[in-house]
């Protein structure tokens, strides 16, 4: 039999697996705790921050999407970022994209600072500059965002586990932004995929959750053993949703998709737009590598906006179908403006570095009808051009 299509494994996770009543979904187990059978008798599970079955089921759903060994599933993308560290030791060091989410950005920083490891910011999407970083001194580990957030920068994946491989670092992708359906890191030479599930993952933003999925069972008994120890794993009801969200995930994420690189097409002519940042788009500096290392260009458009500040309120203030809150991957749409919201917590100069401008914005496209949400950017961004520029 060849392997199971991602729909496939999506859509079968768990069901008829209940031997109790036959249920053909998966039931969901709410307990804290799980009776010995008598002394000594601990069975399969004995306390939910250790294990829990429905948590399981969708672990190994992700897992396998992802072509690993297992997943850890936690309670937030940040508290998988924070698992992944404890890879390392003091005196460890860490390489990590200039330009990724704020809150990663926050979170290695902090660490960093407070001596948990040591931490080298560089342009990943630079090949040179990461085959110096490399030469200078060899991290214990590299963590890459690919495509990054917000500007869909793309590293090379196959190169970063090339020079992984000889230098005997480990490495870890955050595949938040494109989910197992676009994009495969461990079956590109990663160790460990990292995952915001609270974006496509889960799909209908009533859920914040992590995961961290391991190419070998040592990585991941090593993971799984910090995560009861810390106690950061994801809750059962928070699982029960991802799962169901997940079953859904192949199809949401291709249609956000087609929706997507319509609306890019439609942005990158529109005079009020001064630049768009999509990959999919053949001037998109990465566009090649997406081709090969992708299988879909996904749903994140960015965008730098003609104007200044009054013109970003009355884009803002005009839109109907993408609300202004942060987040991404769910079924409506949404805008961001990043430098005020998502990557706040970055400060002005390294927000200059990364290339984060304030007339930058950030679109998560949803499933809305793409005719509606077309309508809905073209008046909005019509409504901020001056009067003599304004199409009849
Ligand atoms: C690429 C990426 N990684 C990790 C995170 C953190 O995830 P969470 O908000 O679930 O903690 C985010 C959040 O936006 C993200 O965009």
């Amino acid at each position: 039999m060849p392997e199971p299509n991602c729909s496939t494994i999506a859509a079968r996770t768990g069901v008829g697996q209940d031997r109790a009543h036959g249920a053909v979904m998966p039931p969901l187990y709410l307990s804290s705790n799980y009776t010995f059978d008598g002394y000594q008798g601990k069975r399969q599970y004995d306390y939910t921050r250790s294990g829990n079955p429905t948590r399981d089921v969708a672990a190994e759903a992700i897992s396998k999407l992802e072509g690993g060994y297992a997943a850890v599933l936690t309670s937030s993308g940040m508290a998988a970022l924070d698992l992944l560290t404890y890879a390392l030791r003091p005196g460890d060091l860490l390489l990590a994209p200039h330009d990724c989410y704020g809150g990663t950005h926050r979170l290695l920083r902090s660490k960093a600072e407070r001596g948990y490891f040591r931490l080298k910011l560089v342009n990943q999407t630079d090949p040179h500059a990461l085959e110096a970083a490399f030469a200078e001194e060899a991290p214990r580990l590299i963590l890459v965002e690919t495509p990054s957030n917000p500007l869909l920068r793309l590293t090379d994946l196959r190169a970063v586990a090339r020079l992984c491989r000889a230098h005997g670092t480990l490495f870890a992708a955050d595949n938040t932004f494109l989910s197992p359906v676009l994009q495969r890191p461990l079956e590109l030479g990663a160790d460990v995929v990292v995952h915001s599930t609270t974006k496509y993952l889960n799909g209908h933003s009533d859920v914040v959750g992590g995961a961290l999925v391991s190419r070998t069972a040592d990585l991941h008994q090593d993971f799984a053993w910090w995560a009861n120890c810390i106690g950061n794993t994801g809750s059962p009801f928070d699982s029960y949703q991802t799962l169901r969200g997940l079953r859904t995930l192949p199809v949401r994420i291709r249609q956000q998709e087609t929706s997507a690189r319509e609306l890019a097409r439609f942005l990158q002519q529109h005079p009020a737009v001064e630049k768009v940042y999509y990959p999919g788009l053949v001037d998109h500096p990465g566009h090649a590598l997406a081709c090969q290392q992708q299988s879909g260009f996904g749903a994140m458009i960015s965008f730098e906006l003609a104007g200044g500040e009054p013109e970003l309120r009355i884009l803002l203030e005009n839109l109907r179908y993408f609300s202004l809150a942060e987040s991404l991957g769910g079924v409506e749409s949404l805008i961001a403006h990043p430098a005020s919201m998502t990557h706040a917590s970055m400060d002005e100069a390294a927000r200059q570095v990364a290339g984060i401008s304030s007339q930058l914005l950030r679109l998560s496209v949803g499933l809305e009808c793409p005719e509606d949400l077309q309508a809905d950017l073209e008046a909005a961004l019509t409504a901020t051009l001056p009067a003599g520029l304004k199409v009849a």
